[in-house]
């Protein structure tokens, strides 16, 4: 049955949930205080690059399941469930910071309708469910968590078509309430309590995390002693107790959520008087992959890399989105910066350079940045980047030298066309 929806915050998994859940029948409203956001929002205008999202929002608008307001009118916060999608950023100790997500329940707290329900799916540390209770402070309203496990670039098959739904409820007919929401989405639903939902949320990101630095370790074993990463990965992968998915080694982990949400776990564990030495591990396993990449350029190019002209290929944390928040591809080429190279680089989203790379220059094509540079480096998998002209690349550049921190390129095609190509655990 249609359920009268409210989401608070239109960043990412907003905008996501409102869109899919309106696809899935119920009315929605979204709100956020952005005015001039939610002005375009209302003209079917998407303000974030995400595979398929501009069609569910225009069919949400079409079919009036979906709408947005730039004011918390008292009548919007009345319906049965109010979802809060609010940022929680890295604070400056590694916590989350939760001001966002405390003012607003306290500003809702007096209008909300007897029996709604706040959904919670920012990502939160363990305990938040509890506080959001505590301020909101009536007996008449259930507070339910509700991670989100969506990827940037396929957030909505993500929402639609999930391995599981977390619901975290301290009452049993509250986690029914939400559960329903989801009947027509086939995926088990997993009800637990508050403390679990939240910690399956870090767990997960933190988990993919160790999964891809155990790969990336990987591969510089497999280098060392002669061994392929993509047969090696498709042996792991294989085994069902493994599972094949983020076995992809690359340049590290990057993105709005890993690098945070890994942070705020081992914060959490030790606030809880356990130390996490191996998430601590990972971090810093992921900070030596930035540098072991950054060595790899010195090394194809056979000296200090002073004065060198570098052509970079992506800026984005991986391929299907525009986002360069922490981005690896950042790290790798600040680095490289560091070192004394002169950067040029090429993304088919990125426009502008971040100020820690203001040095450097953005072309608005791969050939433009390739042209005269004495090692071309691939940062991120960018599908488009196999099907570049390799063969007029190779006469344009200066030195035919490539590093394929991503494994996208076929190593034998590139030699043939005589370049000197390395990559990560390849032979
Ligand atoms: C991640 C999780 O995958 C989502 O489930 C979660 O909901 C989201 O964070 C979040 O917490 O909001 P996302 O940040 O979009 O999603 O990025 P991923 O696709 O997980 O990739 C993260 C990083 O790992 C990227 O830098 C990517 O290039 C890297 N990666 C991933 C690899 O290097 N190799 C792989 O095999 C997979």
């Amino acid at each position: 049955m249609a359920k009268q929806i409210t989401i608070i915050g239109t960043g990412y998994v907003g905008l996501t949930t409102g869109a899919c859940l309106a696809y899935l029948g119920h009315q929605v409203v979204c709100i956020d205080t952005n005015v001039e956001k939610i002005a375009e929002l209302n003209s079917g205008i998407c303000p974030i690059y995400e595979k398929g999202l501009p069609d569910l929002l225009a069919k949400g608008l079409e079919t009036e399941r979906l709408s947005f307001s730039d004011t918390a009118d008292t009548k919007l916060l009345q319906n049965e469930f109010i979802f809060l999608c609010l940022p929680t950023p890295q604070a400056e100790d590694g916590r989350a910071e939760l001001s966002a997500i405390y003012e607003v329940a306290e500003s809702l707290k007096s209008f909300l309708s007897s029996k709604a329900i706040v959904v919670n799916k920012s990502t939160v540390p363990v305990g938040t469910c509890k506080v959001i209770s505590q301020i909101i402070g009536r007996e008449d309203i259930d507070i339910v968590s509700n991670p989100e496990f969506l990827r940037e670039g396929s957030a909505i098959e993500d929402f639609l078509k999930p391995d599981r739904i977390i619901i975290g409820a301290n009452a049993i007919e509250a986690s029914d309430r939400v559960a329903e929401l989801y009947s027509n989405l086939e995926s088990p639903i997993i009800q637990v309590d508050w403390a679990s939902a939240e910690t399956v949320k870090y767990a997960t990101n933190s988990f993919l995390a160790m999964k891809v630095s155990f790969v990336n370790a990987l591969a510089a074993v497999c280098e060392a002693v002669g061994a392929d990463i993509e047969l090696v990965a498709k042996g792991l992968g294989t085994d069902n107790r493994i599972g094949s998915k983020f076995l992809q080694p690359g340049p590290g982990w990057g993105g709005s959520c890993f690098p945070k949400d890994m942070q705020a776990l081992v914060r959490l564990a030790s606030d809880s008087g356990y130390k996490f030495e191996l998430l601590e591990a990972v971090v810093d396993a992921n900070a030596q992959q930035f540098k072991r990449i950054a060595e790899k350029v010195e090394k194809a190019v056979g000296k200090s890399l002073e004065g060198v002209h570098v052509a970079v290929l992506g800026l984005t944390f991986k391929a299907g989105t525009d986002d360069i928040r922490n981005s690896p591809a950042i790290a790798v080429s600040k680095l490289l910066s560091e070192l004394g190279a002169q950067l040029n680089f090429y993304d088919p989203l990125v426009e502008s350079l971040p100020e820690e790379l203001s040095d450097g220059i953005v072309h608005d094509s791969a050939e433009k940045a390739v042209t005269n540079t004495e090692v071309i480096v691939i940062l991120t998998e960018w599908p488009e980047f196999k099907d570049l002209d390799w063969i007029k690349f190779q006469r344009i550049a200066k030195s035919s030298k490539i590093v394929d921190a991503r494994n996208l390129l076929n190593p034998q095609t590139l030699r043939d066309i005589g370049f000197e190509y390395a990559s990560l655990g390849r032979k």
